[in-house]
């Protein structure tokens, strides 16, 4: 992992807290010549991205305002899509979500479109930076946007050990949202290519199970738990019901009624 330099000058702390979490990251100058495929974090016309270095792919980044989001937010199907079901929204309900899982913020981003107020989790220094400069971009964007990306909270840390301290601090959430990540089947472009990059960089989520405890203490209505549609039950605990999707499901343990 190589951190380019130099970058915005306003953003080197972010990269410092990087170079911090992970001791063998090194960044660019310190570096005669990276070597193929090596992955470099780094700005790309002020973008902060992710990408394996001399690879045409294109980078990872975060972007709530344009691509996929955008059309998404624009043209989604509103409170009809199967996250929105799983959340509660088509109950009335507004919930306050935490996403403990929250990696590149796109079903954040969809449950703040839809007037959820959202917390987010994630452990990943990289992942998070580039989620957290995603949403200090789209703060600094259109109005409404701005409006989505203000409902959003980003947290850098194991939800693992934040939840029990919510907990403990007597804390609690509407709704516990996770979506670890699981071997895909999904053989498109797209997914091998960010899958690859996710999967090198986090090695999957083996403590996914550990989630679950937690998440069900801290939810006052309910746990939901998105899930690849032929994967096995989060630590094998089946849930109240099930959502069936088209590319995915959603496990849902219900707690108590939306009031
Ligand atoms: C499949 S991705 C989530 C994608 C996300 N729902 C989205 O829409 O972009 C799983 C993410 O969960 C994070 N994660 C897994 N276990 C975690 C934990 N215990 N605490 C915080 N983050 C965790 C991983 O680092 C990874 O970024």
């Amino acid at each position: 992992m190589i951190i380019e330099y130099p970058s915005p000058a306003s953003d080197d702390s972010l990269l410092l807290e990087i170079k911090k979490a992970i001791p063998e990251a090194r960044f660019l100058s310190e570096v005669k010549r990276p070597e193929k495929d090596e992955l470099i974090l780094g700005y790309v016309r002020q973008v902060l991205s992710l990408w394996h270095y001399k690879s045409k792919d294109k980078p990872i980044a975060v972007d709530f305002v344009g691509g996929k989001a955008g059309h998404r937010r624009k043209f989604g199907g509103g409170k009809g899509q199967d996250i929105a079901k799983a959340v509660g929204l088509n109950k009335g309900a507004r919930p306050h979500v935490l996403d403990g899982t929250g990696g590149l913020g796109r079903d954040a981003f969809v449950l703040a479109t839809l007037g959820c107020t959202v917390t987010i989790i994630e452990r990943s220094p990289i992942i998070a930076a580039l989620l957290s400069d995603g949403l200090k971009r789209a703060m600094e964007g259109d109005i409404e946007i701005a409006e989505i990306a203000a409902r959003m909270t980003l947290i850098r840390a194991d939800s693992r050990i934040t939840m029990q301290k919510m907990v403990e601090d007597e804390q609690q959430f509407d709704v516990v949202y996770l979506d670890p990540m699981f071997p895909h089947r999904d053989k498109s472009a797209l997914v091998k290519k960010e899958m690859r990059i996710f999967q090198e960089l986090l090695s999957g989520d083996p403590d996914a199970n550990e989630l679950l405890e937690p998440a069900l203490q801290l939810a006052k209505n309910r746990v939901a738990i998105k899930r690849p549609k032929l994967a096995p039950d989060l630590a094998e605990k089946e849930p109240t019901y099930r959502l069936e999707g088209k590319a995915c499901r959603y496990d849902i343990h219900a707690l108590k009624a939306f009031d």
